[in-house]
């Protein structure tokens, strides 16, 4: 039976015309089923009102690394005593360390751990997240963690898409040896992965220690001929060349990019590559080097935030935050960081067509708040004015 809902009394209704934003006062607007089938005006069984506040899409979060099994708080304060996250790493600490207790957990020990999560990012308005894998490294707990990620997407409200990164270390037990783990990934992961249709996208940390850009482009070509779409975390730490890479094996995004250079921008502005940032974990890191947005925006690359939610870098999950981030940090306007956090990062998973924007025909996937513009959200800097998610046409968080 198909069922209907009017918002009504929508204070500010956020809209997109033409890659920028478009507001609409003192409407309603009407969903039937899964999909939004009429602004302005229109009937339904079920009326919700608005209460004269502002109502915009769901969040879209285009790079998480949902599936992990620890926290790791003591690394933090390592930094803040002056630690950085390569020394960390370069002692035992760092993504390795999140492996041992990944590959010992059942996935229903993943799957609880990561519905909590997926709650969390529900009630900050997150409505679609990108999930990867990558804490397992080797072909079992991979396997296992985009399994998890497959089961929580049926049966949890927020939409999961799965990105397949075997590629995010060096496993310990493949040191001195990492010819033979790139072998691994391209002979045995990618092909089982393939045979299971248990992944949309792959992803490579392409960076100095972890993999360089010939063993990069070898696992992103394998898993394109695979019929996976690359994305890269690219020049985080240090500029190796990931950025070219990007353009060079036609990602859809490269991600990161705290050191890009000028040589880094024109691939990804000749090869339409859209530029993923992530400015929580340059705050999260203690660091200064945000990326250039500026420039990324100035030289008409699209530019997608996201959080990079994940046990090390950036245990952050509000896309409200990240947005206050990119304005106060980065110089975006409100506008643009909101443009980057729902179409440009539904572009980012090539879901554009379907979600990321209010529009006739698309998801009804909607934020109700207690707020009445967009300038409201950093400005509430430390706090979630959310009242209501809705997804796919359910009310799914609040009343
Ligand atoms: O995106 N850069 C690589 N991966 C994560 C770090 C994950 C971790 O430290 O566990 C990131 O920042
Ligand atoms: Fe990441």
């Amino acid at each position: 039976m198909s069922h209907s809902i009017k918002l009504e009394n929508i204070g500010c209704l956020v809209l997109e015309d033409n890659s920028s934003l478009d507001y609409k006062y003192n409407c309603s607007l009407v969903i039937e089923d899964q999909y939004i089938t009429s602004i302005g005006s229109g009937k339904a069984d079920t009326v919700i009102d608005c209460k004269g506040k502002m109502v915009t899409p769901g969040f879209v979060d285009s790079h998480t690394h949902l599936i992990f099994n620890d926290l790791r708080a003591e690394e933090h304060q390592l930094r803040l005593s002056g630690a950085s996250y390569e020394e960390i790493a370069e002692n035992g600490g760092g993504i390795v360390s999140s492996v041992e207790s990944v590959r010992s957990a059942s996935p229903e020990e993943l799957l609880n751990e990561a519905k909590m999560r997926l709650n969390r990012f529900l009630s900050m308005g997150t409505t679609t997240i990108e999930a990867k894998s990558g804490y397992g490294l080797n072909t079992e707990s991979e396997l296992k963690i985009l399994k998890v990620i497959d089961e929580l997407s049926s049966a949890h409200p927020i939409e999961i898409i799965p990105t397949f990164m075997g590629a995010h270390a060096f496993p310990v037990d493949f040191k001195n040896k990492e010819e033979q783990y790139v072998s691994l990934l391209i002979e045995e992961m990618i092909p089982e992965i393939q045979k299971q249709g248990i992944a949309k996208f792959i992803d490579v940390f392409c960076e100095d220690g972890y993999f360089n850009v010939e063993q990069s482009k070898r696992i992103l070509e394998a898993g394109k001929a695979a019929g996976l779409t690359p994305r890269i975390h690219a020049d985080e730490f240090y500029n190796i060349g990931a950025s070219v890479l990007a353009g060079e094996v036609g990602a859809i995004s490269a991600d990161h990019l705290m050191k890009i250079d000028e040589k880094g921008i024109k691939s990804l502005k000749d090869n339409n590559v859209i530029a993923t940032l992530l400015p929580g974990t340059t705050f999260f890191l203690n660091k200064n080097s945000y990326a250039p947005a500026r420039r990324l925006i100035d030289n008409k690359i699209t530019v997608a935030l996201a959080t990079d939610f994940n046990p090390g870098s950036c245990h952050i999950q509000s896309m409200s935050f990240i947005i206050t981030l990119a304005v106060m940090k980065m110089q975006m306007t409100i506008e643009e960081a909101f443009l980057s956090s729902t179409l440009y990062g539904a572009k980012a998973l090539n879901m554009d067509d379907e979600i990321g924007s209010i529009a006739v025909g698309k998801k009804a996937d909607l934020i109700l708040w207690n707020i009445s513009s967009l300038a409201e959200i950093p400005y509430h800097i430390a706090d979630n004015p959310i009242r209501q998610v809705i997804k796919s046409g359910n009310s799914v968080f609040g009343s």
